[in-house]
């Protein structure tokens, strides 16, 4: 590691989703040969981890180019989930810590870590540097994204019926509200009455015209647009869950659409992980799981802050603000990021 040396502008937290595989791209012995168990175990007492130096960032628009890197938080997305928060914030928190003494000056949460108690609000009172969560760009490519596929398949989103599920999640929500004005009929699947209606009535509020809510994923077969984005780390829907031509963007890390829905349903598109295309140039140092040039929305979110030099909390706690929605996808199109082809 280059402690000191490097600029560093932003920094962004990943952490492992699939043990094993994402253990090897660090360290490709103990991915080899620790079993899953282990990985999860030890994950609590391994410190952060600096991976990579990003170079590259440009902007047309902005005539700038910034440098930023990526370390690990080093919990499995199972302990995330698992492990009282206040034990998650402390892992989170000590590589904030690390990130500040790299001197970025902006820090981006990645899946589960923006996810965990208050998304991230504890965590960036712990720190010096601003934090986001990266969420509101995650919302605005997933309703951008969904809607170009549906035209694209020749579904009308205003004759649609379309399903969220893990709605009562914070991405979930924010994109059930986007949804809300543009579909006839709006499904809310999540696993909480409670939270569930909550969620029912501010989509009401949006402008939806029909909602109905579930706790059953088999409740989705009658919807041709499905937007997923819970925190579970084993998938959720499967072939028999999907209505005939069905389009489904995947938001969710690990995916919530099972890689059966490939094998099995040709019928079905499915699209996946918020993924965007950043300006040509970008080198991430590391092979973090998605092809070159292409970052997760919630990255993309960190690195058009710094771009613009807005080093402020952006997306902080669990809702997400509309107007923050808009603005961070009119400032990502300025800087030159894009929605990944639709394939
Ligand atoms: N692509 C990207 O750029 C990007 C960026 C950030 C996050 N993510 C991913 O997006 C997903 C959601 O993140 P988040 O921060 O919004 O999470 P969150 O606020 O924790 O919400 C997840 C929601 O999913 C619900 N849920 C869990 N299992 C479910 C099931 N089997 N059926 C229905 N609902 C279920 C949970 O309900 P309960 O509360 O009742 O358990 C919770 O409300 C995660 O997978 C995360 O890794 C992707």
């Amino acid at each position: 590691m280059n402690l000191g040396t490097e600029m560093n502008d932003f920094a962004f937290v990943i952490h492992p989703l699939n043990p094993r595989q994402d253990v090897a791209r660090k360290y490709p012995l103990l991915g080899k040969l620790l079993p899953t168990s282990l990985i999860h175990f030890f994950s609590r007492f391994w410190p952060p981890v600096y991976l990579s130096h990003v170079t590259g960032v440009r902007s047309e628009a902005a005539e700038k180019e910034i440098e930023g890197c990526l370390v690990a938080c080093p919990l499995t997305a199972r302990q995330m989930l698992r492990l009282p928060p206040q034990v998650v914030y402390k892992k989170i928190i000590q590589t904030g810590r690390l990130v500040q003494r790299l001197g970025a000056r902006i820090l981006g949460l990645g899946a589960f870590a923006s996810g965990v108690g208050d998304g991230g609000v504890t965590i960036a009172q712990h720190l010096s540097i601003p934090v986001t969560t990266g969420h509101s760009l995650t919302v605005a490519v997933a309703g951008e994204a969904l809607k170009q596929a549906a035209l694209r398949r020749g579904i009308q989103p205003e004759l649609a019926t379309a399903a969220v599920v893990g709605a009562t999640g914070s991405i979930g929500s924010a994109c059930a509200k986007l949804l809300a004005p543009m579909v006839a009929e709006l499904v809310l699947v999540g696993r909480q009455e409670s939270r569930l209606s909550k969620v029912e009535a501010q989509v009401r509020e949006a402008g939806a015209r029909l909602v109905r809510t579930s706790m059953h994923v088999e409740d989705i077969r009658e919807a041709c647009l499905v937007l997923s984005a819970t925190n579970a780390v084993r998938p959720v829907i499967y072939p028999q869950h999907l209505k005939r031509g069905a389009v489904v963007y995947d938001v969710a890390l690990p995916p919530d659409v099972s890689p059966r829905v490939a094998r099995e349903r040709d019928d079905v598109l499915v699209i996946g992980g918020g993924v965007v295309d950043v300006p040509d140039g970008v080198d991430f140092g590391f092979d973090f799981g998605l092809p070159p040039g292409k970052a997760f929305a919630c990255m993309a979110e960190t690195m058009v802050l710094a771009l613009e030099g807005r080093y402020e909390n952006y997306s902080l706690g669990k809702q997400i603000r509309v107007e923050q929605v808009r603005e961070i996808a009119q400032l990502a199109r300025k800087h030159g990021f894009r929605l990944s082809a639709i394939g």
